[in-house]
């Protein structure tokens, strides 16, 4: 993810990752509820897994807290302690985060008044495909639009030319390829939690998923990404084996390969499992009075949140160099896009 508040910074361009924040709070709030119906702990420990760095990274953390009070409110309880971890990547942007950390706990306190119990917020910095946390030592664990990002590109991809995802062009071993991979790291994933989390914890993981079965049969968007790239090609500024060998590291299930995958894995109950849409253009500026924007402007924003996401996958291996002309040439394709729907 793109770090600091700069223009093209995840921070400034996760308001579609924040819909999806809102749309699972009401399950968020069940979740919390039903783990509160036995047992009140006097300290609750939340991990947020794939936290990110920006408004995101508080939000669900504020959520859980304020259902907590309500409950304790309710049972006239003294309200507990919270242990809050955030986990990203050893890459992600801490600084930023630790530096909101007190504005944070001041305005829960500003909130909560005098009965706002002790709460400590810490990092944990490493991957969610191995052991972050002491056995049973977490209570409710959550992570939004983060387990869909696989630990590696899969292996034997190598064939998928002139795409950089699963795509209707791929060939039939990609789509195998990047299903394995899919069930390999989420199994490891929820091996991990078990171990990891309290006995009857709860859990609430949302990912990006596709509506269609058959991935073959999707149009995923990062298609248009691959265009941009082709076309740089083209103009000579990237090497074709270089796009040849580029391939995202993440995968989008569908519901039920999710189901089988946890049925299988065999650590957790599947409590629900629900499916729904988010539309990543948005036609008004929430910015600026709800003006339309013209597709351009939409274009350019859906752009924007690609590059928030994946400049520095893409950095990486074709160099900064071509990122702007490729960010540019995004814009304009997602333009077109959005003419031809
Ligand atoms: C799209 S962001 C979502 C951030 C935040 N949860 C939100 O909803 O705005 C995905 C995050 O997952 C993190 N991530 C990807 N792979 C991960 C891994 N193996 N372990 C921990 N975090 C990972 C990325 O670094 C990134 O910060």
């Amino acid at each position: 993810m793109n770090e600091g508040d700069k223009e093209i910074s995840y921070a400034n361009n996760s308001l579609l990752q924040k819909t999806v924040i809102l749309k699972t709070r009401r399950v968020l709030e069940d979740t919390i509820k039903d783990l509160s119906s036995n047992v009140l702990p006097t300290c609750i420990k939340v991990a947020d897994f794939g936290c990110s760095s920006g408004p995101n990274t508080f939000s669900t953390i504020s959520e859980i807290v304020d259902v907590v009070h309500e409950i304790y409110r309710r049972a006239q309880l003294k309200f507990p302690k919270f242990q809050v971890f955030l986990n990203d990547l050893p890459g992600n942007d801490l600084t930023t985060i630790f530096r909101s950390v007190p504005a944070v706990l001041d305005e829960l306190k500003r909130e909560k008044g005098d009965l706002f119990g002790h709460c400590t917020i810490s990092g944990v910095s490493g991957s969610i495909y191995g052991r972050l946390f002491p056995s049973r030592s977490l209570h409710p664990i959550h992570s939004s639009c983060s387990v869909h990002w696989l630990s590696k590109v899969p292996d034997g991809v190598e064939n998928n030319k002139w795409n950089i995802y699963m795509a209707k062009s791929s060939p039939p071993n990609v789509f195998k390829a990047y299903a394995k991979q899919f069930q390999e790291d989420f199994s490891l994933f929820l091996r991990m939690l078990s171990e990891e989390i309290k006995p009857r914890g709860h859990m609430v993981l949302t990912l990006m998923g596709r509506r269609n079965p058959d991935p073959s049969t999707e149009f995923y968007g990062w298609e248009l990404l691959a265009t941009s790239l082709c076309d740089l090609v083209g103009e000579g500024l990237v090497k074709e084996a270089d796009l040849d060998s580029f391939n995202l590291p993440q995968y989008t299930p569908y519901k039920e390969e999710v189901r089988e995958i946890i049925q299988e894995e065999g650590s957790f109950e599947l409590d629900r499992l629900e499916v729904f849409e988010v539309d990543w253009d948005k036609k008004q500026d929430i910015n600026n009075n709800g003006l339309v924007l013209d597709k351009y402007e939409r274009g350019q924003k859906l752009a924007n949140i690609v590059r928030a996401i994946k400049e520095h996958l893409l950095a990486c291996h074709f160099g900064d160099a071509i990122i702007d002309r490729l960010f540019a040439r995004l814009a304009l394709h997602q333009a077109e896009h959005l003419d031809s729907k």
